[in-house]
């Protein structure tokens, strides 16, 4: 697969905390005491390095991390899955989005998170290595990570599923609720909350693979977070108590750009770096 450029920018990330933060563009200026035009400057992708330092001290990034993403010091070095997992990156308008296929080889049995913009690779995936695919999972129902639900969830006749907060719309769909359980052949999958970007926003912890595995969807992403201008903080505590929380080799597979890992992202990612 190509490489799968970062989804934020350094600039994407500021705005995205300021927004989250509500902090007027001149209050920021006078706290972090730089001249608007700096701040305009570095805020339309200029990488101005004592400024944007001075500007993440009160936004609550780490100017190190923020630094290293300025300058494109920083891509992920990606996980090597022998067998039971691949990604999917497909166009969705101007963007692309990513889903997931995981698999325990010796069951045949699996489980799709989300179907991104189109899933006949997936499927076509799923007949070469002779699966079945038990569940559809739905991190959230935003339109880009569900647009081809009515294709893979018709031609698979698999179970969808997605959060209690935030049900699909979609014909004998079911809905967990936190902490619930589930089993795809020798793999376990277990559902956390990470809502704020939307009201119910699922990360999905996979046990049973090369590594843990946590299908983030928009909650984080490589070097930055899901934005949501009214349920910042919420995203936030989410990400930090019930994503950073997990074991330091946890894989991220996030719902835009590439894969990481939860010991990676402790280093570069300017929201949670220190
Ligand atoms: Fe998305």
């Amino acid at each position: 697969m190509a490489r799968i450029p970062l989804e934020d920018n350094f600039n994407d990330v500021i705005n995205k905390a300021q927004r989250g933060l509500q902090i007027t563009d001149a209050d920021l200026a006078t706290r972090a005491e730089v001249s608007a035009e700096d701040l305009a400057a570095v805020k339309s992708g200029k990488p101005l390095d004592a400024v944007l330092r001075r500007v993440a001290r009160h936004l609550r990034l780490s100017p190190d991390a923020l630094e290293a993403l300025a300058h494109k010091r920083w891509y992920p070095v990606l996980p090597d899955f022998p067998k039971g997992f691949a990604m999917f990156n497909t166009v969705h308008g101007d963007m692309t989005v990513n889903s997931y296929l995981v698999w325990d080889p010796r069951a045949k049995q699996a489980a799709a998170f989300d179907t991104g913009a189109d899933s006949r690779a997936m499927l076509d995936l799923v007949a070469a290595e002779g699966l079945t695919l038990r569940y559809i999972f739905i991190t959230h129902t935003h339109e880009d990570h569900i647009a081809d639900l009515a294709r893979l969830a018709g031609e698979t006749k698999a179970e969808v599923w997605a959060s209690e907060l935030e049900p699909v719309d979609y014909p004998g769909a079911k809905t967990f609720k936190e902490n619930a359980h589930f089993h795809v052949g020798s793999l376990a999958v277990k559902t956390l909350f990470t809502f704020g970007h939307s009201p119910g926003m699922t990360t999905f912890f996979v046990t049973g693979l090369s590594w843990p595995l946590a299908m983030v969807g928009d909650s984080i992403f490589a070097s930055s977070m899901g934005g949501s201008a009214t349920h910042f903080a919420d995203q936030y505590r989410n990400n930090k108590d019930k994503i950073f929380t997990l074991p330091r080799d946890t894989v991220l597979a996030c719902g835009h750009g590439p894969l990481t890992t939860l010991a990676q992202e402790k280093q570069t990612n300017p929201f949670f770096a220190r």
